[in-house]
């Protein structure tokens, strides 16, 4: 799922304490992110409103940010405030070049590598993390997307089992995106050992007689910032919600099945495998009411953020 769109042809990126033109963003050959893939991201959208741009469910993006590093024994080079200033400072940089409209909604990507080092696998002692931030225009699902639902395709999930790092080494996740692109698919929605765990950029859901289910909190999957943000929704809506292992039988027999992340927000799934999904292949009802919820919690948190209940945030971001 690809999914920044419009994007500035040449955005200011921070690169290693500069802010660089990304034609000009150089890591060396021996960064371990390129030889080893050894690093973490994150991907944290910032909505555009009337007040400015707020960050949604930022401390909890942080957090995952600060779960991956710790997991990996990389010392987290910002605290909270730190990244929450250092990404203001790439969104201001790309306002004031004219590659980010102050009214266009964002995506943070940040990426923190082990550092450079003379090739050899264990970690190098002594090295420096290298740290990247970039900054996109982010095109959400239109209406007729979400209308229509999205045709995805299943897979066996080969990937490896620390799933809940956000792990720059995707390639199991980037061949199953490219076996969806190879279907005409919106995604791949993944089973290991008949069990569902999740697409290969996205959290899957699955709707069962008006209840919401999921898979549990595991090492097989990303626990996506939508995870707990739709988990507290269906509260809101009233919709019954259990994390529990799903049977690949479940899924096929689904009333509804969503996809949800950052850039995507949450989508119904509306064909698997080339079969409709539920009676008829149309979105339900379970979609509807947790999208509808979903703008609610986006409006909420501009709201608090043009009132000042997040004024550090605010003032950092939108100044
Ligand atoms: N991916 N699972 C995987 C494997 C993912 O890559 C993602 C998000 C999710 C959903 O997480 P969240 O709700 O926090 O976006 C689940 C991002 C968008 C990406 O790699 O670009």
């Amino acid at each position: 799922m690809t999914a920044v769109c419009d994007a500035p042809l040449d955005p200011i990126v921070y690169l290693n304490r500069e802010l660089v033109p990304l034609s000009e963003a150089r890591v060396p050959v021996l960064d371990r992110g390129f030889i080893f893939g050894d690093g973490i991201y994150e991907v944290a959208p910032l909505y555009a409103h009337a007040g400015g741009r707020t960050p949604f469910r930022f401390a909890h993006h942080l957090a995952r940010l600060a779960r991956s590093l710790e997991k990996i024994g990389i010392v987290n080079p910002f605290d909270a405030a730190g990244w929450r200033a250092l990404i203001e400072r790439v969104v201001a940089a790309n306002e004031a070049d004219g590659g980010l409209r102050v009214d266009q909604n964002a995506i943070a990507y940040v990426q923190v590598t082990r550092g450079v080092a003379k090739r050899g696998h264990a970690f190098p002692a002594g090295i420096q993390p290298t740290v990247f931030v970039m900054v996109s225009p982010l095109n959400l699902p239109g209406a007729a997307q979400r209308a229509q639902g999205v045709r995805c395709v299943s897979a066996e999930d080969r990937r490896w089992l620390n799933c809940d790092i956000k792990s720059v080494s995707l390639l199991g996740n980037v061949l199953m995106a490219q076996y969806a692109a190879e279907n005409d698919a919106f995604e791949t929605i993944q089973f290991r050992d008949g069990l569902l765990t999740e697409g290969s950029s996205s959290n899957v859901w699955v709707v069962k007689d008006g209840a919401l289910f999921a898979p549990p909190r595991s090492q097989k999957i990303l626990e996506g910032i939508r995870y707990g943000l739709i988990e507290e929704l269906t509260q809101e809506c009233g919709i019954r919600f259990e994390a529990r292992e799903i049977a690949e039988a479940e899924l096929r027999a689904a009333d509804e099945i969503l996809v949800s992340s950052a850039t995507k927000e949450l989508l119904p799934v509306t064909q698997l495998d080339g079969r409709p999904v539920g009676h008829d292949g149309k979105p339900g009802a379970v979609f509807a009411a947790l999208y509808a919820a979903y703008q609610r919690a986006k409006a909420k948190e501009a709201l608090e953020a043009q009132q000042g209940v997040n004024s550090e945030f605010r003032e950092r971001i939108i100044a």
